[in-house]
């Protein structure tokens, strides 16, 4: 149930302290930014996150909260750590959707819903999405929660059971067939620019189509910072392992993360069925500016495939953010082979994550780093490195 914020007050009225990951980092974040430039108090920002959040738990059944940061041992082992080192997971499972996806999107809406309540915006436009993963489960919830009217737009071949819990959730689900006037590219991609040029909101996970979404992902960057320097953390990470997919994920965590000193090292994970953010890399070594080259460094992959099917994005959109967050903190890139993929997921289980093989894939990752540089002195990580990876996505 939504209820009346008083937005405007006392220009000195206090922010609110709190654990509440958009309450916490609302100086950092964007949309309150936004907000407080035009006269949104900082008790109002937190009244309205909390009034979302209670929207989405009575949907949800969880809200937004501080995801577990911990040590596995059954990873940690596995993997060949010591004690001294080890495998920290960070896991997303039980988050807002299943997914990190729902952080992205909060963002987004919660700067929607701060437009509505400055008088800004005096008339709801639809929302809209191409997907038929987490990030369109996190997108219907959300914009259930709010009771914001948004079209989905899915391929074909989604499965029912999925366009179910859509349906369940009142979102307006298209499934779209390729039209013989189409240009190259996803049909439901097309149909989703379609409805953003007529006026629908991208509310969406890919930066280029709405750069708020990298807003709120920064804050599992801001987490993990914090949860890796508190009493029961390891002190010290000597890299993450983020799957990367559209790489909106990758660019933010790494973004949050590096935005504290010292730099946690970012290994950005593909499948070899789908390395678009790779070959773009290789592509892009002694170019002074590769944006200005993107339609020659980042091209799509022909005939995506692997079990990680939510990272198999023909284009990393998000690419000069993973690019930037790789280069700032000394991390690179890694293509993990199927055999490794599938290993991930496995061992995910076995380690007790309810993760999909998307959400594993960035342990897949580090499997290849670990199994092509056997503990020798030149091997990435020694036995005492603590190193981290992203548990996430519920939908298979
Ligand atoms: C569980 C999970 N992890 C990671 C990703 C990749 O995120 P991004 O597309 O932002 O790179 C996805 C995308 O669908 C996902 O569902």
């Amino acid at each position: 149930m939504l209820v009346p914020i008083t937005v405007h007050g006392s220009a000195h009225s206090e922010q609110p302290s709190s654990d509440h990951p958009f309450i916490a980092h609302d100086a950092r974040l964007a949309w309150a930014a936004t907000a407080d430039a035009l006269g949104m108090t900082p008790a109002a920002r937190a009244a309205l996150v909390r009034e979302l959040d209670d929207a989405v738990r009575e949907v949800d059944g969880t809200g937004f909260v501080v995801t577990p940061f911990t040590r596995s041992d059954v990873l940690s082992d596995e993997l060949g750590f010591s004690d001294a080192g080890g495998v920290w997971v960070k896991d997303e499972t039980g988050g807002v959707g299943g997914s990190q996806k729902s952080r992205h999107l909060f963002s987004i809406l919660l700067h929607l819903r701060a437009m509505e309540l400055l008088g800004e915006l005096v008339e709801r436009p639809r929302l809209a999405i191409a997907s038929c993963g987490n990030a369109a489960l996190a997108a219907a919830t959300l914009a259930c929660a709010a009771r914001w009217p948004i079209d989905v737009y899915v391929p074909t071949w989604m499965s029912d059971g999925f366009g179910d819990r859509l349906d369940e959730l009142g979102a307006t689900v298209h499934r779209c067939a390729r039209r013989s006037e189409d240009l190259p590219g996803d049909p439901a991609m097309l149909r989703f620019r379609e409805a953003v040029e007529n006026g629908s909101v991208p509310f969406t996970v890919q930066g280029p189509e709405n750069a708020l979404c990298l807003d709120g992902g920064r804050t599992i960057g801001w987490e993990i910072g914090a949860q890796v320097h508190a009493p029961e953390g390891p002190g010290r990470l000597d890299g993450v392992f983020v799957q990367v997919g559209g790489g909106a994920f990758a660019a933010s965590l790494g973004s949050g993360l590096n935005d504290d000193d010292p730099a946690v090292p970012l290994f950005a994970v593909q499948a070899e069925g789908c390395a678009p953010f790779d070959r773009a890399r290789r592509r892009s070594v002694g170019l002074d500016d590769p944006a200005s080259q993107w339609e020659q460094v980042m091209t799509p992959w022909t005939d995506p495939a692997s079990l990680a099917d939510g990272i198999l994005d023909d284009e990393t959109y998000d690419w000069l953010g993973v690019l930037d967050a790789i280069d700032r903190s000394g991390g690179r890139s890694v293509v993990a082979s199927e055999a490794n993929i599938v290993a991930a997921h496995e061992l995910a289980h076995r380690a007790g994550f309810d993760a999909s093989a998307t959400g594993s894939s960035g342990l897949a990752g580090l499997l290849q780093v670990v199994a092509a540089e056997p503990r020798a002195e030149s091997a990435a990580f020694d036995p005492t490195a603590c190193v981290a990876v992203v548990m996430s996505g519920i939908t298979r």
